[in-house]
């Protein structure tokens, strides 16, 4: 059996709680037990965490926070750590998505504490990679975003990695209706692949590598079968459940044919 495949919805700052309850409901509704070897998630705000959760009940969806504070506690206004999000019943976050980089202002420094702090408390972890158009034009794609990978990882240890998923995310294809052409996205997993093994030794083979950006039903199937492409973080297609669920079947399908 291969590496886990996700596809998990990222909802952004989008919808309040009752039309986030809606969504989690159509999500529950529709899904079809995923298969061995694929899971499935959905990271709504963080005020719409509750009624979510409880419209997924019974659901077998992973819950996902978009974002935890760089430390367990303290004097950090307005910050919400791990073990806060783990009481709402929180298992997993997304770490250093683009938006939270390029428009809030995120350093490779904070990435890596969050990173760190999310996986020593146990949550799934999605850290999340990926250059800026000028840096892809340049021809630099490849060394930035493995700068990027290594810096994120620089203070955990390899024994502390079972929960980390990456995701490589191109700025460019982020809501942009762009998503890389299949060969280039096979092309930066398998880097990100190989300097995984370089600083995680085994572990690092079985981490799940996820695409996203642009990842709608119908560039789905072939972003899938991609080498190295291990499923996908989904942002604007996540906020419509049967796009959503389409693509979930697209990997399902996917896993079942090449588990
Ligand atoms: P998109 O977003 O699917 O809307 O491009 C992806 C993401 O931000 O994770």
């Amino acid at each position: 059996m291969g590496r886990t495949r996700w596809v998990v919805g990222n909802w952004k700052q989008w919808g309040l709680r009752p039309a986030a309850h809606a969504l989690a409901s159509k999500v529950a509704a529709g899904l079809e037990a995923p298969p061995a070897g694929l899971r499935v998630g959905v990271a709504p705000p963080y005020l719409a965490l509750d009624t979510v959760h409880a419209a997924l009940a019974g659901a077998k969806v992973v819950r996902f926070a978009q974002d935890a504070a760089a430390q367990e506690e303290g004097a950090f206004t307005g910050e919400v750590g791990p073990a806060m999000l783990a009481e709402a019943g929180v298992e997993g976050v997304i770490v250093g998505h683009s938006e939270r980089r390029h428009l809030l202002g995120e350093s490779d420094a904070l990435v890596a504490a969050k990173l760190g702090c999310a996986l020593r408390a146990g949550m799934w972890a999605i850290l999340c990679v990926g250059e800026p158009l000028k840096v892809r034009t340049a021809g630099r794609h490849e060394a930035y975003v493995l700068a990027q990978l290594e810096a994120a990882l620089a203070h955990v240890a390899p024994s502390e990695t079972g929960r980390l998923v990456v995701a490589y995310e191109p700025v460019w294809a982020i809501g942009t209706g762009r998503t890389a052409r299949p060969e280039d996205a096979a092309a930066m997993h398998a880097a990100i692949r190989a300097r995984l093994v370089d600083l995680l030794g085994g572990e690092g083979g079985d981490r799940s590598i996820l695409y996203g950006g642009s990842v709608k039903p119908d560039n789905a199937g072939i972003l899938a079968a991609a080498p190295d492409v291990d499923g996908f973080l989904v942002g604007g297609a996540s906020k419509d459940a049967d796009a959503f669920l389409s693509i979930v079947r697209t990997v399902a399908h996917h896993t079942k044919a090449h588990p």
